[in-house]
């Protein structure tokens, strides 16, 4: 595949030439003024641009041109952009290498000289994004404040990656506790609205006669209680990211209300005529199946495929082959040191435990038994119960016939304990007879002495 090339030059004449001079070793896409070239290069991602200066509505000022390399560089450090310019702009090319351009070319162009500026263009290009990503690799499995280094989360960092150089909105899926909104966190930060602000808002939290102007935001006196003008989260997210948290939550008056704005990208207040345009990222989030509720009505497909240009699926915690123990160990560390108890360890029984448990809460989980054991643990060594995980079976040494009469121990004791020692009513609760429930008391040694018929 040929690499792509960005010529983003006023003069359809010298675009045409350097198109033809350059089709042979590169894809090149072209484009007349700013808005054509930033829509393109989100498209193409051309490692390379060839950028004139002089652009409309200014073609004899360096301004647009300017601001094409700015906004170029912000969005992708590594772009390596090329000044093309004219006879006597030598200052303005000056100021673009001082802005950031990666070099400069006078018109006439040498097209034997541009070639060779090109390839070295490309090789500088390649080489700067093959060491960062090596370094990156090096620095650890921190990702944006995410740990984990099995593949199916290297996965989701290699696209978190490519989404946030794109535009696109992006559903996050996956079940609770497994770092939707670090995710939604990563993507603003790697994303060119990284200055802006991340407003989150979890359309679950909020009740349904509230989500709507807390989205749009209201005029004075729109409904009874609104004292005041007040903005929505929509508009304060303008110039940054918007995260809908829990999407599947929200009612279907108020979907038909945010897929308008997705579409059009402006919104109006609640009781307000003004319309006010919104340019910001969109983001959101759910654990609920969306297709599910497609097919029984209580979700907008329109706005499903408005919200689900990319999605970003994250794994459940105990799909992440070897994430477990190196997260609960990194977890460990830093709530302990919060704790003032450093140097405190999983022992053996714990970490085998953590391994094997399948933790449906996933990382929020995780941590809660962390935070809680830490706080209860006075020893140097958090144990499988500092945790209360439910004790491990087999492999852990434990005979089947151990595991079972531990259960049915446990259970008892919990039946007998719930019916205040009674045997009838323990016994009706586990399903079996009195005369059974007696004969495994006896079998596992329960003391029968409190039980009162
Ligand atoms: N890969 C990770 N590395 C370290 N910490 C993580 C990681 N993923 C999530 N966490 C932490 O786990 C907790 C839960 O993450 P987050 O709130 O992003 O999940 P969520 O999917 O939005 O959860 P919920 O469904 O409960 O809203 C947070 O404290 C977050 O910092
Ligand atoms: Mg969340």
């Amino acid at each position: 595949m040929k690499p792509h090339l960005l010529i983003v030059d006023d003069d359809r004449e010298i675009r045409t030439q350097m198109r033809w001079a350059l089709t042979g070793d590169f894809h090149v896409f072209q484009a007349g003024d700013r808005p054509e070239a930033m829509e393109l290069f989100s498209e193409t991602h051309p490692p390379v641009v060839l950028l004139d200066l002089g652009l409309p509505p200014h073609p004899n000022s360096p301004e647009e041109g300017l601001e094409v390399l700015s906004e170029m560089l912000q969005r992708d450090p590594f772009v390596k952009i090329v000044i093309v310019s004219g006879q006597g702009e030598k200052e303005n090319t000056l100021k673009a290498v001082g802005a950031g351009a990666y070099d400069f070319l006078s018109k006439p162009v040498d097209i034997d000289e541009l070639k060779q500026l090109l390839k070295r263009c490309f090789h500088v290009a390649l080489l700067e994004r093959e060491y960062h990503e090596m370094k990156e690799q090096l620095q650890g499995d921190f990702f944006e404040g995410m740990l984990g280094s099995s593949p199916s989360i290297r996965a989701v960092f290699d696209s978190i990656r490519k989404v946030s150089a794109t535009e696109a909105s992006v559903l996050i899926l996956g079940e609770s506790g497994t770092g939707k909104e670090l995710a939604a966190r990563a993507i603003h930060l790697r994303s060119s609205y990284k200055d802006g602000p991340f407003v989150p808002i979890n359309c679950s939290a909020i009740p349904e006669s509230l989500l709507e102007s807390e989205l749009f935001g209201h005029e004075k006196g729109a409904f009874t209680g609104a004292h005041t003008q007040r903005k929505g989260r929509i508009e304060q997210a303008i110039g940054g990211t918007l995260f809908l948290d829990e999407i599947g939550e929200i009612p279907l008056s108020v979907q038909v209300k945010l897929l308008r704005f997705l579409q059009e990208q402006c919104i109006e207040r609640v009781g307000g005529r003004e319309e006010i345009k919104v340019n910001t990222r969109v983001i959101a989030a759910t654990n609920v199946d969306l297709q599910r509720g497609m097919t029984d009505g209580s979700f907008r497909e329109g706005l499903y495929y408005r919200l689900a240009v990319v999605e970003l699926v994250l794994p459940p915690l105990r799909e992440r082959e070897g994430d477990i123990e190196l997260l609960a160990k990194s977890l460990l560390q830093g709530i302990a040191n919060e704790n003032g108890k450093p140097g405190l360890a999983f022992d053996k029984k714990a970490l085998s435990g953590i391994k094997r448990y399948a933790w449906p809460g996933n990382i929020r989980e995780l941590q809660n038994r962390i935070k809680r054991a830490v706080i209860m643990s006075e020893g140097k060594r958090l144990s499988l119960e500092d945790l209360e995980l439910p004790p491990t079976f087999a492999p852990s040494g434990l005979s089947l016939k151990d595991a079972r009469e531990s259960l049915e121990r446990k259970m008892i004791q919990q039946a007998l304990q719930k019916s205040s020692g009674k045997i009838a009513p323990a016994a009706t609760a586990l399903g079996i007879s009195r005369p059974t429930f007696y004969e495994l008391m006896k079998k596992l040694g329960i003391e029968s002495h409190k039980s009162i018929e």
